[in-house]
């Protein structure tokens, strides 16, 4: 049966109560492991509560029992069960490398972090926008996002380092150069979509479905 486990360190919890309160209304199976160092550290502990079982709380202080067993939780690996994590880069990895150690597939993990640096370096390429029929440069310490903006385009950006996937966009031809966080190497792979406020082009022209 499909299942979603959600893992947030500190801060992260952010992103991932949204989440369980998307998949609480959906219906899905799901939980949520959230850890901190100290129980005063953890935030939204009240809300959290209405939840039940559903939502477990960790705090590396505290006693044994109530500690994250992370091989216990991530015991069973498949197609239909996807782990989505937040926190900081060292809970990032264990969660990581966990999966791993557990026969994880990559398309089944996601990850989403605080923030990539943004790397705009790179050769110029064109940008086709299709609907528009327009044609712009994008130059080195530019983005696409930028871009599309200054030529009228509209385009959705939020966090605009490549973390949160709300810029994704059809890639109709070309071949980008994914920057990303957000997309799995399976399909950053496929070329499908692009992530247009960090990613640039492998190729000299890129043709977007906007
Ligand atoms: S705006 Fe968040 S990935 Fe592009």
């Amino acid at each position: 049966m499909a299942h979603t486990l959600l893992f947030a360190g500190g801060i992260g919890i952010t992103p991932m109560l949204s989440m369980a309160y998307a998949l609480e209304a959906a219906g899905a199976s799901w939980e949520l492991h959230y850890c901190g160092r100290t129980a005063d550290r953890l935030a939204f502990t009240d809300e959290l509560t209405r939840f039940g079982a559903r939502a477990q709380l960790h705090v590396d202080t505290g006693d044994k029992d109530q500690l994250l067993d992370i091989n216990h939780v991530l015991a069973t690996a498949a197609a239909d069960r996807h782990l989505y994590a937040c926190g900081p880069n060292g809970f990032m990895d264990f969660i990581v490398k966990s999966a791993e150690n557990n026969n994880w597939h990559p398309a089944c993990v996601h990850l989403e972090r605080f923030g990539a640096e943004l790397n705009t370096d790179g050769a110029p390429f064109t940008v086709v926008a299709q609907k528009p029929g327009k044609t712009f440069e994008v130059q080195p310490g530019e983005t696409i996002s930028q871009k599309l903006e200054e030529n009228g385009i509209a385009v959705q950006v939020s966090c605009q380092s490549g973390v949160c996937g709300t810029c994704l966009t059809r890639v109709v031809d070309g071949m980008p150069d994914h920057r990303d966080l957000v997309q799995t190497d399976i399909e950053k792979a496929s070329n499908a979509q692009i992530t247009v406020c960090c990613s640039r082009s492998k190729t000299k022209k890129l043709v977007l479905d906007v």
